[in-house]
């Protein structure tokens, strides 16, 4: 009986020195960057929820379209949320997920889709 509880408290323990260890480990990279066609299509699927499908906002909408907008003017937009410089109520925290290349490539889809 005694032997027994002392595997299972040295069992536990190799299991908590085990989850230490993982949680000392780097961040695991969950969203490499994709900016393959497909990529770019399946993280623009995430901005259709707010923005609408294919970037065209729902009738009556208050979240602005993204289809047919100037790249440009779609990646200044996205870097000013990034950086705070522009106020935002939720874009300030959707822009911190994509990388520079990730903007770049989503700008350049959405301004290619027809408004
Ligand atoms: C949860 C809803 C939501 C999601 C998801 C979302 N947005 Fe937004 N977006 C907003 C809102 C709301 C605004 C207005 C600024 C604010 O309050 O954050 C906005 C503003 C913008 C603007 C500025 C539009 C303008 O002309 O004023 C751009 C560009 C933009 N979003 C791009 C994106 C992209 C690209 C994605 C996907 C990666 C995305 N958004 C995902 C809600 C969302």
């Amino acid at each position: 009986m005694r032997m027994r509880f002392a595997r299972m408290l040295a069992a536990g323990l190799a299991a908590s020195a085990a989850a230490m260890a993982w949680a000392q480990a780097p961040a695991p990279n969950f969203a490499s960057s994709n900016t393959s066609p497909q990529g770019v299509r399946s993280m623009a699927s995430a901005c259709a929820m707010c923005h609408g499908s294919e970037g065209r906002a729902a009738p009556n909408s208050t979240v602005a379209a993204l289809a047919g907008r100037p790249k440009d003017e779609i990646v200044q937009s996205m870097a000013q949320f990034k950086s705070g410089q522009r106020p935002a109520t939720i874009m300030h925290q959707i822009a911190k997920g994509y990388s520079d290349a990730e903007i770049a490539a989503l700008a350049a889809y959405f301004s290619a889709l027809p408004r």
